[in-house]
């Protein structure tokens, strides 16, 4: 039998992310208004849930990432979950796209951070924390508000693919 791929600490970076990728994973898009008043996102899976009272979650942010900025100084977000048909918008939001809300249909949320139409769940998100983490940084926000459709299936992610859910 092969020998399992093994990282340690100062080797091969791929190795450790093809660990990681091992962990399926749905799917958000985080958001935000920039201070010049235009809508920011980016996609995301390192989304958690951490906190029922208070209500607290969790994403981490890669601090090269353009919406870092943004994200950092904005007083509420929104994490919109994404369900199988929006696939192409998390591909919008990981990508260089000249205009990514021009390709996607959203609104204002009541916060003000952009909702994206027909998510499986969305939670407004005031910020509550932020903790320095390596290359990221660990946005804590207090849900201001949930809400989700019942009857839709999640965008999964999986060793790097989309995937969805099936039973057999
Ligand atoms: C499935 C998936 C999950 C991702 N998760 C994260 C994440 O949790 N945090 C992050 O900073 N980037 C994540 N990314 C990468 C960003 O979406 C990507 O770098 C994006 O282009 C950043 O946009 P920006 O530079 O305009 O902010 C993910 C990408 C994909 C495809």
């Amino acid at each position: 039998m092969a020998a399992k791929p093994e990282y340690r600490t100062g080797s091969d970076p791929r190795t450790l992310r093809d660990a990681l990728g091992c962990f399926a994973t749905g799917v958000t898009v985080v958001t935000c208004i920039d201070g010049d008043g235009q809508p920011v996102g980016l996609t995301a899976n390192s989304f958690t849930s951490v906190s029922l009272d208070p209500p607290l979650l969790l994403v981490c942010v890669a601090k090269a990432a353009a919406s870092a900025s943004p994200l950092s100084s904005a007083e509420h977000f929104a994490v919109n979950v994404l369900q199988t048909e929006q696939r192409p918008a998390s591909i919008t939001f990981s990508t260089r796209v000249e205009d990514r809300f021009g390709q996607t249909d959203w609104e204002e949320g009541e916060f003000g951070a952009p909702v994206l139409m027909d998510s499986l769940s969305v939670f407004e998100c005031a910020r509550h924390a932020m903790h320095d983490a390596g290359d990221h940084f660990i946005l804590v926000g207090k849900v201001k508000k949930a809400t989700f459709e019942a009857g839709l299936d999640p965008l999964l992610y999986f060793r790097g693919r989309y995937r969805r859910l099936h039973f057999d």
